[in-house]
């Protein structure tokens, strides 16, 4: 194994990344090298993937979420900051032996958060790709692999104390301005929710209040506008006015809904 490395081969990795477009290359280099462990070998390969465009998370293996790390295999979305107060926010809610369901888990980020918040509680998420059930497993989830709800079948429907979901929600049109790392590497399944981002959105909804006891609570991610185009189907849906989830940069970033109609004055 050949070993790295100098402050010159620091500033090296830097100016090539930057070069590549990458954001913050200085971090970029730190996260490359402690990934590398002193092999000059590794080094090359993850710069080369990176240099490509791939997600860092995808290079590195994995990613931080809401204070734990989370393996990412490559193919799989990686979870975002801007989705850690959604999932902060569903720990704070789900009962300690409390029940909930992550639709659309992806790598099992949220759902991972949630047993660590709540380790008696049953926390089982599910997803379409099996790449991402696989990854979402490898954390540690109990990962159910299909179509939203179906997977669990009837077992939990009307139990359920948490939804969480973080579905496909840009709108195709909008798929071009996303950053190069997910609009050229990111599973389309994972990103594009039809023509105004709606679709699997709204699907979501009946899932979740499907599954959710009285009163029980939804929580989603989506972008800007969907909420007003959400408010008709989570009252279809039986959910109660929604409070508006905003990002540490105050940007409206999801939703929060009671199953159950307020009691008549
Ligand atoms: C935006 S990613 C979110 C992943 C994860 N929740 C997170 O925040 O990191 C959306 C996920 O939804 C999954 N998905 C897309 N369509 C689905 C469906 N019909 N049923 C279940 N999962 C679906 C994709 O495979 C992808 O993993």
């Amino acid at each position: 194994m050949r070993a790295v490395s100098s402050n010159d081969e620091r500033r090296a990795l830097t100016a090539l990344l930057a070069a590549a477009g990458c954001v913050a290359p200085s971090e970029e280099a730190d996260e490359l090298l402690e990934a590398a462990a002193g092999s000059a070998d590794a080094l090359a390969q993850m710069t080369a993937r990176r240099v490509a465009g791939e997600p860092l998370a995808w290079v590195r293996g994995g990613t931080w979420f809401a204070g734990r790390w989370v393996r990412v295999r490559a193919g799989v979305y990686v979870p975002r900051w801007q989705t850690e107060g959604l999932a902060r926010r569903a720990a704070a809610l789900l009962p300690e032996e409390g029940t909930a369901v992550d639709l659309c888990t992806g790598s099992g980020a949220i759902a991972l958060a949630l047993s660590a918040s709540r380790p008696r509680a049953r926390v089982v998420g599910t997803d379409i790709d099996p790449l991402a059930c696989r990854c979402a497993a490898e954390n540690g989830v109990e990962a159910r692999l299909g179509d939203l709800a179906a997977p669990l079948g009837a077992a939990l429907d009307g139990r359920v104390d948490v939804v969480t979901a973080v579905p496909p929600y840009v709108p195709t049109g909008a798929i071009g301005y996303l950053p190069r790392d997910a609009r050229d590497h990111e599973p389309m399944s994972a990103l594009d929710g039809g023509p105004l981002g709606t679709d699997l959105l709204e699907r979501v909804v009946v899932a979740a209040s499907r599954l959710l006891r009285p009163g029980g609570v939804f929580l989603v991610e989506l972008g800007a506008g969907q909420d007003a185009l959400l408010a008709g189907p989570l009252a279809d849906a039986g959910f109660t006015t929604p409070l508006t989830l905003a990002d540490d940069d105050g940007d409206l970033r999801g939703l929060e809904a009671r199953l159950g109609r307020p009691a008549a004055t």
